[in-house]
């Protein structure tokens, strides 16, 4: 199989692609997104994960200056080789990285009746923002990629909740409502795209999927999309449109001061440690 651009060997077939080809591929979308937004100090989520993973290295290539965030989500058996491999990654590509262990580990939230996996989200999100408002990082950037996107909004129009405001590429920082920017530099880049990259370039990444994630809603609706591309490419487009057009009235969480959109002015975080 030979590569659509210089007819080398091809690393991957859809697009087909050379190691080069594929590499200057993934790191000129990544400088795409960077040129937009301008991030003044930067703060990547890394999660041992591929996706992270070659969005560290394709920044670090690209001479992008940032520190990392792992958070330790405290799940027996996933959560220590993915810190592992983490810190394998800062190493690697010589960056700083940073831990936060939120004071509730996630196996503990298993007994709420919404899945663990979106309470998890719900963790995630939250202690990225703060983490990276309280250190004066402009912008947090994570792996998500179009297989994501296509999956989450996929879930969202089944569910009758299309308009989910996680998943734009950019959303801008709101210094007002304690709100860091977030992108999604990969937003545009195939997961498989993104796993034959981290391959090519040797990235240390742990490969298993969290043992909390069984019936995930969200694996599920990417191996059924997996078999559809067209509908998939058509999905991530949506997801675009519908990041761009809407936003939610914000309030400060009365416990907290970060941002929610609860009208009870009790963000989701609070809520979620409060219960405990
Ligand atoms: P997921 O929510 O597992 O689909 O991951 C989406 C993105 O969120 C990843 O590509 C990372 O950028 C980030 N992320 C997920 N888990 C963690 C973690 N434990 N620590 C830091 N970042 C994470
Ligand atoms: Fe969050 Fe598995 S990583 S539930
Ligand atoms: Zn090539
Ligand atoms: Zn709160």
């Amino acid at each position: 199989m030979k590569c659509r651009v210089c007819a080398g060997n091809a690393v991957i077939s859809e697009p087909r692609l050379c190691r080069e080809h594929l590499t200057s591929h993934v790191q000129k979308e990544v400088r795409r997104i960077i040129r937009w937004v301008k991030p003044e100090k930067l703060l990547v989520a890394v999660s041992g994960g591929k996706d992270s993973a070659a969005l560290a290295h394709a920044l670090a290539e690209t001479g992008v200056q940032f520190e990392m965030l792992y958070i330790d989500l405290g799940i027996d058996g996933y959560s220590s080789p993915s810190k592992e491999a983490a810190a394998r990654l800062a190493k690697r590509l010589g960056g700083r990285l940073h831990t936060v262990r939120p004071p509730t580990p996630v196996p503990e939230l298993k007994q709420r009746k919404e899945p663990v996996c979106s309470l998890c989200g719900t963790v995630k999100r939250y202690v990225m923002n703060r983490f990276a408002f309280e250190n004066g990082f402009d912008y947090v950037a994570t792996g998500h990629n179009m297989d994501d996107v296509a999956a989450i909004t996929a879930i969202g129009i089944a569910s009758g909740n299309a308009f989910n405001f996680k998943l734009s590429p950019v959303s801008w920082p709101r210094k007002e409502h304690r709100m860091a920017g977030r992108i999604k530099p990969l937003y545009r880049i195939s997961e498989k795209e993104i796993l034959a990259y981290a391959l090519v370039h040797g990235l240390p990444v742990h490969h298993a999927e969290c043992p909390l994630s069984e019936n995930n809603t969200q694996l599920a609706a990417k191996q059924l999309l997996s078999g559809l591309p067209g509908f998939k490419r058509g999905l991530y487009r949506l997801a675009a449109k519908m990041g761009r057009e809407g936003k939610r009235e914000l309030f400060e969480c009365r416990e907290c001061s970060y941002p929610t959109t609860a009208s009870s002015r009790i963000c989701k975080f609070c809520r979620l440690s409060r219960e405990r």
